[in-house]
């Protein structure tokens, strides 16, 4: 006689290694050879839970992670079936469909507790026996109350509830820890030390990249915790004597309306910050070396340090500098600044740039930054023209040798008024820079645990969850844009950056939700400086290996 199938009831969001230890002790318990059929439960359409991922999407990885495994198979009956699905519904039509087979329902030990709640209980057990799992051993242990069950009490079995006593024949109880690797992704991940595997890593998509976005999220949280760090962006001004081919503000795109926030406007918007308790601000723009504007940059700064007691954190970010202006700002209060490499591959970022640009200029800058004692920031475009995976891996590699502090990285988004548009049938689609960026994230963090990494506007461009995305996975910064209204559509780096239109995207409830969604917490009042610039500066202090 043909073993039964065993119905394995989950929402798999997502399914991990704890899934596949009770499928396989389910399967054991009939001689290693019985089918289990793993039934992807619908999300209610009435109850939209947040924290559980769209049908699609779990479906899919179910797929992928029982793919060659013999006897374990995907079954999407419920996805199908009229919500909400009641387990004696399902059954039904499963009977129907297999007429010759027998079947047995598998369930975790928590809802065998709540058992006699479900819809026409009895049937079901006359219909078929079910199989219990024990509940994870964490959560056990402060429900169980009292001293004659702990003696009693086996940790790996379930346990039959009083009101199906009447049951147990029908019961079936599976026993050990299956459970011990319920955060475990189904994909072991193991990333190396050479560019060239991160290389493949960065290509992984579907269960195998969710194992490791899964895996950075569980290093950034032992290294540098929930908390995700608010920097006010100001967009000071988009002059630029620079001619980046990739920009929309580049100094030649005449169609641009050139502005600069005045002092007021700016200490008003730092004002509004430091109230509102972002630990800090950036304050970002074009690159201009004139002596005028190095010293406008550092009486703001001064400004700054006295209107907040020395307690803003500011980030500055104007391109190349020399040293001198670098040091200047530094002793005025600055105390991180964010050059982006754009590139780390020297001849690709020749093509992005005219022949004045030069890459080594811009090394020696991130040179004089450490020399001036900043937490260095850099970053790069993901998805550019001619850029290859291997590029974006020995972009990581570049952080990592160079010991960078912090990391802004998100995708190149073209723009229709740059002379790199013209390759825009050149570049990966906007769903692969997506993956590509969340890869890149994910990986940055597995190789950098303690950095602050960015959670960029670019990715909020590619896709509305973009930066909660990276903030779950790997990010621990925000910049929630607070330049006044009037500049802001005079920013346009790329083309539909979130802007004028969107502006409730940075207010603080939509900021506030995006943090929480990515199971992340607000750190209001803190500066959230770089643990891996405090480890740098003393030696003692190595970077946690993972
Ligand atoms: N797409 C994405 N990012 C861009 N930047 C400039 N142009 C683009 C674009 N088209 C980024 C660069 C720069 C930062 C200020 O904005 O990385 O360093
Ligand atoms: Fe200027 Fe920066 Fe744009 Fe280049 S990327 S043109 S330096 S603002």
């Amino acid at each position: 006689m043909l073993d039964p199938v065993i119905l394995y009831f989950g929402s798999f969001n997502p399914i991990h290694q704890g899934h596949l230890s009770v499928a396989r002790a389910a399967q054991q318990y009939y001689g290693g050879k019985a089918e289990v059929w793993f039934v992807l439960s619908a999300q209610n359409p009435f109850k939209q839970k947040a924290d559980l991922w769209p049908d699609e999407k779990r479906w899919k990885l179910l797929l992928e992670a029982i793919a060659n495994k013999p006897g374990m198979k995907a079954c999407d009956v419920e996805l199908n079936l009229p919500t909400p699905s009641y387990t004696i519904k399902t059954l039904n039509y499963l009977r129907q469909q297999n007429e010759s087979r027998e079947f047995v329902v598998l369930i975790g030990e928590d809802n065998l507790a709540g058992y006699t709640q479900w819809k026409d209980y009895k049937s079901i057990l006359q219909m078929c026996k079910i199989m219990v799992y024990p509940r994870k051993e964490e959560n056990r242990a402060e429900n169980e109350n009292s001293k004659e069950d702990q003696n009693i009490y086996d940790k790996n079995k379930a346990k039959i509830p009083s009101d199906l006593a009447a049951y147990t024949d029908r019961i079936i109880l599976l026993e050990g820890d299956l459970l011990a690797q319920s955060s475990t992704a189904v994909r072991e991940v193991n990333i190396g030390s050479d560019p060239k595997d991160w290389a493949q890593i960065l290509q992984w998509r579907g269960s195998r990249a969710e194992a490791l976005r899964q895996e950075s999220q569980k290093i950034k949280e032992k290294n540098v915790g929930k908390n995700v760090y608010l920097r006010g962006l100001i967009e000071y001004s988009n002059y630029c004597a620079k001619n980046c081919y990739y920009c929309g503000i580049r100094r030649d795109n005449s169609d641009v309306k050139r502005y600069i926030v005045s002092e007021e406007e700016v200490l008003n918007a730092m004002a509004f910050a430091h109230k509102e308790g972002f630990g800090s601000v950036v304050l970002q723009g074009g690159e201009i070396k004139d002596k005028d504007f190095v010293l406008k940059i550092e009486k703001l700064l001064k400004q700054a340090m006295t209107m907040s007691g020395g307690q803003l954190g500011i980030t500055l970010s104007f391109g190349e500098q020399d040293k001198d202006t670098l040091k200047r700002w530094r002793e005025a209060g600055a105390r991180r600044y964010l050059l982006r490499v754009e590139t780390s591959n020297e001849a690709l970022y020749k093509r992005l740039h005219p022949s004045d640009h030069s890459f080594k200029d811009r090394i020696k800058t991130l040179d004089y930054l450490k020399e001036t004692d900043y937490q260095v920031g850099s970053g790069v475009m993901i998805g550019l023209p001619w850029q290859s995976p291997l590029d974006m891996a020995n972009d990581l590699y570049f952080f990592k040798q160079r010991e960078i502090d912090m990391v802004g990285m998100g995708p190149y988004i073209e723009h229709r008024f740059t002379p790199l548009y013209e390759q825009r049938k050149n570049i990966p689609s906007l769903e692969e820079r997506y993956e590509y960026s969340l890869n890149m994230l994910a990986l940055l963090r597995l190789l950098m645990p303690t950095i602050n990494i960015a959670s960029t506007t670019a990715m909020a461009s590619l896709n509305p969850k973009g930066r909660e995305e990276a903030l779950r996975i790997a990010a621990n910064v925000i910049m929630p844009n607070i330049t006044p209204y009037k500049y802001r559509e005079n920013y346009f780096l790329y083309e539909n950056k979130l802007c004028i239109c969107e502006s409730e995207q940075d207010s603080k409830e939509h900021i506030e939700e995006t943090i929480r969604n990515a199971q992340c917490e607000v750190a209001y009042f803190k500066s959230g400086d770089s643990k891996h610039y405090f480890n740098r500066l003393d030696p003692k202090n190595e970077d946690p290996i993972l």
